[in-house]
């Protein structure tokens, strides 16, 4: 019973293994290898020694490149591009898109029997540019743009204090991928990176953008509603001052002949008054002079008790 038992166990082990060992070597199958765009790329044989009395055979989307046994290598295909090793080592030079394809290695042994056969997956990519990040201030918030000019697309992240967030785009437009953070929360200040990269290379960019706040509208504000009060306040000024020296002019025009001149010691008499008393303002609205009663009783005809009253001061003057 037990043994039965046991024997179950490790048949269902047994079949684990397997099923896990095919997983695995499916997803081990042909190695990746990235290439850098006008640089060098080396490609060894995966898992094998070699040895001398091997013999190596490369070979491209199933064109033979090059043969060999030790140092004793032929070239099938450019020479300049190719060099193999006698460790079965393929260097490729001067990198170029096309070069990215199938490669596959043979290595048989003395006897002409296969050792190992391997495929490999080779990429070319160009060393990412730099990016540049954007911005827009609208309504408060910020717009976030990052931009990288060149040809293949990359894995293109913006960052925010090194949380990744989620972005429109990649788009591709007259040379450049472009991403965008649309604004969404309420940002004034914040540090942004963007970051490029490709499985041969990674740049960034890191900014820190400010968008002006309701602290500088509230500044801007009040200056303006202080300088409009101030010019409202100046142009009364000069409506009163005008309004006033009007009203003086108007009524000097009144005044009959023969009262100008009382009128004029009057206003004579005022202003050494004002003089005087510079710093008290009159009110604007004020109606009209003072001395009104003094010049009404020249006007109407004169009657004997003020004409005693004016009667010394006026009669000294009008007669020198
Ligand atoms: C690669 O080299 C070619 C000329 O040799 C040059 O025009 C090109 O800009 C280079 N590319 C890069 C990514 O450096
Ligand atoms: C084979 O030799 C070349 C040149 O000496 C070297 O660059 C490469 O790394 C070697 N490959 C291995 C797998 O050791």
């Amino acid at each position: 019973m037990i043994l039965k038992m046991k024997f179950r166990e490790i048949f269902l082990a047994k079949c684990l293994v397997v099923l896990f060992s095919c997983v695995k070597g499916s997803a081990d199958k042909d190695p990746k290898v990235y290439g850098i765009q006008n640089s060098s790329v080396f490609l060894n044989i995966p898992d094998f020694k070699v040895e001398k009395q091997h013999e190596i055979i490369w070979l491209k989307n199933s064109i033979h490149l090059t043969k060999g046994k030790g140092s004793n290598v032929k070239y099938y295909k450019d020479r300049k591009k190719y060099e193999m090793f006698t460790n079965g080592t393929l260097k490729i030079d001067c990198l170029v898109e096309e070069d990215s394809g199938n490669y596959k290695v043979a290595v048989y042994s003395a006897t002409g029997r296969l050792q190992v056969e391997k495929n490999l997956l080779l990429s070319i990519q160009e060393i990412v540019s730099k990016p540049e990040i954007k911005w827009i201030c609208s309504q408060k918030l910020i717009k976030v743009i990052c931009e990288v000019k060149q040809k293949n697309k990359p894995a293109l992240y913006l960052l925010q204090n090194n949380r990744t967030l989620s972005v429109n785009g990649p788009i591709y437009t007259n040379g450049t991928w472009k991403i965008e953070y649309p604004p969404k929360a309420r940002i004034l200040t914040a540090k942004f990176q963007c970051e490029v990269k490709n499985d041969v290379s990674k740049r960034t960019d890191d900014q820190e953008i400010k968008c002006s706040g309701p602290q500088d509208i509230v500044l801007i504000g009040s200056i303006a509603g202080g300088s409009i009060v101030f010019i409202i306040f100046l142009a009364l000024l000069i409506y009163c001052i005008r309004k006033k020296r009007a009203e003086r002019y108007a009524q000097d025009d009144e005044t009959p002949m023969q009262i100008q001149q009382v009128d004029d010691e009057l206003k004579y008499r005022e202003l050494s008054q004002s003089l005087v008393h510079a710093p008290q303002k009159q009110p604007c609205q004020q109606q009209r002079p003072p001395p009104q009663s003094q010049t009404q009783y020249q006007v109407v005809p004169p009657q004997p008790r003020p004409r005693t009253q004016l009667k010394s001061p006026r009669h000294m003057k009008k007669r020198p």
